[in-house]
């Protein structure tokens, strides 16, 4: 390899390294998922948000009542623990937090709109709880 293919090479490498350094993994919240799809990137229903909900870290994003959201997955129930979803808001009143993907508890919201009826089962991977 020559002298500036190293460079690039080396470059690239600090720069994962780097942004892996500011991501942190966070504890699982389930192991197994339910999703419209392999890669989770079909919306299954959309939610209407019955009450706030505050986030309690950044694995999850906050809901304020009446919100709608598009639900991307639902997390096996785990004995003990609450039953969360995944998704993200939606509508022109919250563009600042459109487009950003987290959890919240099921019993928050209200399915209204159900539009994958065909759902599969998997395992969540560390993916599926990493914060930036
Ligand atoms: C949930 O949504 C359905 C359909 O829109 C509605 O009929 C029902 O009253 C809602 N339930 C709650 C608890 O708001």
């Amino acid at each position: 390899m020559d002298k500036l293919g190293c460079l690039i090479v080396l470059a690239v490498s600090f720069g994962l390294l780097h942004q892996a350094a500011h991501t942190v993994r966070m504890e699982k919240l389930a192991d197994r998922k339910i999703c419209a799809d392999k890669y989770c990137s079909y919306v299954i229903s959309v939610a209407e948000a019955l009450e706030d909900y505050i986030a309690s870290d950044c694995r999850f994003i906050n809901l304020k009542k009446g919100q709608m959201i598009y639900v991307y997955s639902k997390l096996k129930p785990v004995e003990g623990a609450g039953v969360f979803w995944s998704g993200s808001v939606y509508g022109d009143r919250y563009m600042d937090q459109m487009g950003v993907i987290g959890y919240f508890p099921y019993n928050h919201v209200n399915e209204t709109q159900i539009f994958e009826k065909k759902t599969i089962e998997m395992p969540t991977t560390d993916m599926d709880f990493f914060c930036d």
